[in-house]
């Protein structure tokens, strides 16, 4: 399965990274990166250490610094200012691609139609400008499975999920352009959180990039206790890659979602119409639940495979 990833790492990003070079199934074009968790210019180097810890030659690609309309947030009290901080990883040796992101995406639609999955789990601004700029690639993307928004409450705003908040507009462009959509929102990535047997599991491999994942969720684990009060931290981005991989670790639903962008307090949501009670088609495919266990043994099995 050819497939970009665009991500903004971010811990649950490199986890995500970490599935898709260590699973032979999916055949990684590009990493295209975005502003999201921290700002640009940390979360293309955190994706650069990331490639580099697992020994990867997928090139990586930068993307646009700020959403299309509204002013950029950020997640540094989540992540840490660096956006990756817990390990401390050596710098990168190789950069990215001189090709921006948004021309990376284009032109690898138009060279494989209807064959490349998109996976946007950061904002979705780059995956927005490229259709704007090429609307040839519309019909041509083959799905996007994406992490975003939520069938109920928000995690950034009491109605909007971050991904989503951080640019609606672009949001918006995605679930209103047709192509295929699967979505993970919050509903189904707070199934999945990351409790201490497994990451017991995934530090028990012992290989470098396991090790250096189970810190990065310890990190993540302080900060989803401190904010949420949870028991451990969910891993919202890996669940897109897992989807790919095993498809029945879900349950899905076929729904229609509106993205809200009108001002006001519900500014961001994913409005989602669980119980039908429109008459308007369904745009996308809804993730509603998932088996944790069976996730969790999928991203210790595969991560033991990387350096
Ligand atoms: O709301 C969770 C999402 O926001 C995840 O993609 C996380 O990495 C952050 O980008
Ligand atoms: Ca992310």
């Amino acid at each position: 399965m050819k497939m970009i990833l665009d991500c903004d790492p971010g811990h649950d990003d490199a986890i995500a990274m970490m599935l898709a070079f260590a699973s032979p199934e999916l055949e990684v074009l590009g990493v295209t990166v975005s502003y999201g968790n921290v700002g640009l210019e940390n979360t293309l180097r955190n994706a650069l250490k990331i490639r580099e810890l697992c020994g990867s030659d997928v090139p990586v690609f930068a993307g646009v610094p700020q959403p299309l309309v509204s002013t950029r947030i950020s997640a540094e009290f989540v992540h840490g200012r660096s956006g990756l901080d817990g390990p401390v990883l050596p710098e990168p040796i190789r950069g990215a691609e001189s090709t921006r992101a948004i021309d990376f995406i284009i032109d690898s639609i138009l060279a494989h139609p209807r064959e490349i999955t998109l996976c946007p789990i950061g904002p979705m601004t780059n995956l927005a400008m490229a259709m704007r700029l090429e609307p040839k690639i519309v019909p041509l993307i083959k799905q996007i499975v994406l992490m975003g928004g939520s069938t109920g409450l928000g995690n950034w705003s009491p109605a909007a999920e971050f991904n989503i908040l951080c640019d609606p507009h672009a949001a918006k462009i995605l679930f209103e352009s047709g192509v295929p959509i699967t979505m993970f929102g919050l509903n189904v990535t707070h199934q999945a959180l990351a409790l201490p047997q497994h990451i017991a599991a995934i530090r028990g491999n012992g290989n470098k990039t396991s090790v250096v994942a189970a810190e990065l969720l310890e990190f993540f684990k302080l900060s989803y206790q401190k904010r949420y009060g949870y028991a451990g931290p969910a891993l919202h981005d890996p669940c897109v890659i897992a989807y790919l991989l095993k498809p029945d670790l879900f349950k899905l639903e076929k729904l229609n979602v509106v993205v809200d962008d009108s001002s006001g307090a519900s500014f961001g949501r994913t409005v989602v119409d669980v119980y039908h009670v429109l008459d308007k088609p369904a745009n996308a495919n809804v993730a509603l639940e998932v088996d944790a266990d069976g996730f969790f043994a999928l991203i210790a099995e595969r991560l033991a495979t990387l350096p």
